[in-house]
């Protein structure tokens, strides 16, 4: 098996274990959206999107190819259940929100320089935002969560780990892909 299915497999094999994502106990949180095995398929054949498509459709196809959508939601809206995690169901990705970034205008600079492929941490000295190094910091832990990782911390102390956790991802994607991702993320989840 290519390696390119079989990490998404594994992941899929974990979620459908779980039964997170499929199995409902009755009276529990409904997922925001059904993941369908079908939509598993068809994600994973889709090709690369080819020039001139962005770095924000580079980002949504990364974010299927890598299986991310299995455990946050096909676009990134979050709601699937995890066995004793503190949360109870996995966040939803609203990376605007979290680099602090309210309004749709500075929403909108922060995207046009990473679709202009200009790093952000070359921009202390023109700062695209209002308390910009507030933003950076934000973004800064965000590409941390993504290349390192993070265990989902368990609800009741007692019991036994949450089968979800968030996997490292610097063996697999650049920089470039990190900020494709986010890029991507920051254009698809709207403010609540
Ligand atoms: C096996 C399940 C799983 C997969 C696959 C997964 N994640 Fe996660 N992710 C999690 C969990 C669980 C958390 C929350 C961890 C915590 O509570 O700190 C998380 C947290 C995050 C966060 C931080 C969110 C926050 O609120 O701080 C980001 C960003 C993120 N994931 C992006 C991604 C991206 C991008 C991918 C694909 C390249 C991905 N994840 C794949 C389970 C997963």
């Amino acid at each position: 098996m290519s390696s390119r299915i079989a990490a998404p497999l594994a992941v899929l094999a974990t979620v459908l274990t779980v039964g997170g994502a499929f199995a409902q106990p009755p009276g529990t949180l409904a997922p925001a959206t059904q993941i369908s095995p079908q939509s598993v398929v068809r994600y994973w054949l889709e090709p690369a999107p080819a020039p001139p498509a962005g770095i924000v459709e580079r980002g949504k196809w990364l974010f299927r190819q890598k299986g991310c959508f299995l455990c946050h939601g096909p676009e990134g809206q979050g709601g699937i259940p995890n066995r004793n995690y503190i949360k109870d169901v996995i966040p939803r990705l609203a990376l605007a929100e979290q680099m602090k970034l309210f309004e749709p205008e500075d929403v909108s600079a922060i995207l046009e320089q990473l679709k202009r492929g200009v790093r952000l941490d070359s921009l202390t000295d023109s700062p695209p935002v209002p308390r910009f190094n507030v933003v950076l910091a934000q973004y800064h832990s965000i590409q941390d969560v993504i290349r390192k990782g993070n265990p989902a911390a368990k609800k009741d102390l007692k019991k036994p780990t949450p089968p979800l956790n968030m996997p490292r991802w610097d063996r697999e994607l650049s920089e470039a892909d990190v900020d494709a991702i986010i890029a991507y993320l920051l254009s698809a989840v709207g403010p609540i």
